[in-house]
């Protein structure tokens, strides 16, 4: 464990070739230099992730990552200036030095500068862009504490960073603004489509079945093991009676964590908490249509499906409701 103030030697590890688990804003990530093969080797099977899934490259601040812009591309340029550091990634041409196993074989490579100052201060020290994909095993929750990345990674990495908890808690916002002319967001997070339409005053979509997709998203993606069933607002009362016959469950909603922020940054960290605590079924509140789209992305993507009056049980199993 290196203390948050110990960051210098967090870069001289990955420096030389070692796996260092890195603090962001979003969610922990698996760090390795970018400029190593066998790092980045060594990241996948720590991960246990398919080899063609391609790993976002972090650098230590906006100057590093506007370097690697071309000059034709200034919306993508605009969109680090008014974002980074922050939880955005961008897509961008690959430069020379972006090996085969960073980019998953892609001409492309993903992007970000994150926000924690030691963080930055570790990669600047490291000398080298470090990989960084979330640190967890493959189908397991990106880890947003601590804790949470002592259990995914002990034993796989030199070491592990300690910055505290993620204060945004579900991975970046991903977009490729390469046309020039449009954002496609390929993966939704914590700045939003109306957010970058806004801030940028260009057209923002998010990713369709015509566009190349992600490769991340041909994945299974992470379930708990305790099954989430999607509540609209106005369900909530009635799902909670239903789950009063359960010996213990968990809720996520509005009146839990005050506002969706909130809500997304304790997401995993809550899903984590319920596998922990055995419970029966997690009650998850869904945003509104049009609102929070990276936690409704998140929530779609580990729910097992959506609240029907009278039908708890047919998530929860026999085991409970007989
Ligand atoms: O917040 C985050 O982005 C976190 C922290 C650690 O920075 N990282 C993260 O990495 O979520 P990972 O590896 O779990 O997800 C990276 C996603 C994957 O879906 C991958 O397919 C996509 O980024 N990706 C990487 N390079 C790409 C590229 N060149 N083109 C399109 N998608 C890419
Ligand atoms: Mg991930």
């Amino acid at each position: 464990m290196l203390r948050p103030d110990q960051y210098q030697r967090a870069g001289e590890l990955l420096s030389r070739g070692d796996l260092v688990v890195i603090p962001t804003e979003t969610v922990y990530g698996l760090g390795a230099s970018a400029l190593a093969s066998a790092a980045i080797g060594a990241v996948f099977d720590a991960k246990e992730r398919p080899r063609d899934n391609p790993l976002i490259v972090h650098v230590g601040e906006l100057a590093a990552a506007l370097d690697l812009v071309p000059p034709d591309l200034g919306l993508t340029r605009r969109i680090l200036e008014t974002y980074a550091p922050g939880p955005i990634t961008v897509i961008l041409p690959a430069p020379a030095w972006a090996v085969p196993e960073v980019r998953g074989g892609l001409p492309t490579i993903a992007v970000r500068v994150p926000s924690p100052e030691i963080t930055r201060k570790a990669i600047i020290a490291a000398g080298v862009p470090v990989a960084a994909p979330s640190a967890n095993r493959s189908g397991r929750p990106s880890p947003t504490t601590v804790a949470m990345a002592i259990e995914e990674m002990d034993g796989r990495v030199a070491a592990i960073l300690d910055g505290g908890p993620c204060t945004v808690g579900i991975e970046s916002t991903i977009v490729d603004a390469r046309s020039d002319r449009e954002v496609v967001i390929l993966r939704p997070g914590r700045i939003t489509a109306a957010e970058i339409a806004r801030d940028l005053g260009c057209v923002v979509r998010l990713r369709d079945a015509e566009d190349v997709p992600t490769p991340g998203t041909r994945y299974r993606h992470y379930t708990p093991r305790v099954p989430v069933v999607l509540v609209p607002a106005d369900e909530l009362d009635a799902a909670r009676k239903e789950a009063k016959r359960l010996p213990a469950w968990t809720e996520l909603s509005l009146q839990r964590f005050g506002d969706f922020a909130t809500y997304e940054e304790n997401l995993y960290r809550a899903f984590w908490d319920a596998e922990r605590a055995g419970h029966a079924v997690i009650l998850a509140e869904l945003p509104p249509e049009g609102s929070a789209e990276g936690l409704t992305d998140r929530l779609r993507r580990a729910a097992v499906g959506e609240y029907r009056r009278g039908e708890l049980g047919r998530f929860v199993g026999g085991r409970f409701f007989g």
